[in-house]
């Protein structure tokens, strides 16, 4: 029965939001390539993408503002009355998700974005060649860049990478492939290949792992350990002759007050 409660006021809500839609609408009167509605525009990378702004209904001179993001693009003179283009050319990856946005000068608020979704095949690249010794950890970091996103795998030796569940771990973000592999074994040593497979390409990148001996360390612990003993030895060694040292004392205290009476 809560709902009752709230109800009323999610209504004068409600009303509120249908009272300032229309008004939203009708103020959208310009266009850009064509469409009245914010949109996404799919392009590949090195070609030129030019965006049209134009006024749907004028009545009189109308001053076009564009923005890239929250910058305002300068734009010569006959290129902001009525209508208005920009140019991006050549589209580089680095464009990709950028908003370009039309205003009109007299109403801010009356405007259309376009946001560029520039597509280009993976792009992969990392530490090609490691060294590591057997039973410690390695990491193959394959970094990815690609949009759409690429299908991700890793080979090895030219066949799919039999993962072992207790010392494999891949890990995938929107940049990077990641193997990790806890205590490497000798037979880890190989070609580790990084697969990327998009809609546009697919591309390869290889890792070589030369995994070799453990060289005997200095046994770190071992030392301390042995250290920790020598310490306690001597100190307690020390705390017993203390004891001694001060029994001894007493007892020359005690002869001294017996002498004294
Ligand atoms: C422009 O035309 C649209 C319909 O095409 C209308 O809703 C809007 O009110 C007009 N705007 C102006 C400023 O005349
Ligand atoms: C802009 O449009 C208005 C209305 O149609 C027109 O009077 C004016 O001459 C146009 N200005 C330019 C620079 O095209
Ligand atoms: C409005 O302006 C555009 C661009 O300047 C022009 O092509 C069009 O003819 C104009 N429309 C009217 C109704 O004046
Ligand atoms: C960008 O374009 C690609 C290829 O057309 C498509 O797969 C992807 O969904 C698009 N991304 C967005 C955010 O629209
Ligand atoms: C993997 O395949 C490539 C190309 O077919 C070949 O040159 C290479 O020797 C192969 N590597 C292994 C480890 O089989
Ligand atoms: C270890 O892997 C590297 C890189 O793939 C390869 O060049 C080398 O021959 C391998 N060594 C052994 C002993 O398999």
């Amino acid at each position: 029965m809560a709902w009752k409660a709230t109800g009323p006021l999610q209504a004068c809500k409600l009303l509120l939001v249908i009272l300032s839609l229309p008004q939203g609408r009708t103020s959208s009167v310009l266009t850009v390539n064509g469409r009245t509605e914010n949109y996404v525009l799919d392009t590949p990378t090195d070609v030129q993408a030019s965006l049209e702004c134009a006024v749907l209904n004028n009545t009189s001179d109308e001053e076009l503002l564009w923005y890239r993001e929250d910058g305002r693009v300068d734009l010569k003179t006959g290129n902001k009355i009525n209508t208005s283009s920009v140019c991006v050319s050549p589209i580089s990856k680095e464009d990709n998700g950028v908003r370009f946005t039309c205003k009109l000068q007299s109403r801010q608020e009356v405007s259309v974005s376009v946001v560029l979704n520039v597509t280009f095949p993976p792009a992969l690249d990392g530490n090609g060649f490691q060294t590591v010794e057997e039973n410690s950890h390695v990491n193959l970091v394959c970094n990815v860049n690609s949009n759409p996103p690429a299908q991700m795998t890793w080979y090895k030796d030219n066949s799919t990478l039999i993962l072992e569940k207790d010392r494999h771990q891949i890990q995938e973000t929107r940049e990077s492939f990641q193997l990790s592999i806890t205590k490497v074994k000798k037979s880890d040593n190989g070609t580790y290949t990084c697969f990327a497979s998009s809609s546009l390409k697919t591309e390869t990148l290889d890792f070589h792992l030369v995994v070799t001996d453990k060289v005997p360390a200095l046994p770190v612990e071992a030392i301390i350990a042995a250290c920790v003993v020598v310490l306690l030895t001597l100190a307690f060694g020390l705390l017993a002759r203390r004891k001694r040292i001060m029994k001894l004392c007493m007892k020359k205290n005690a002869q001294d007050t017996e002498t004294a009476l």
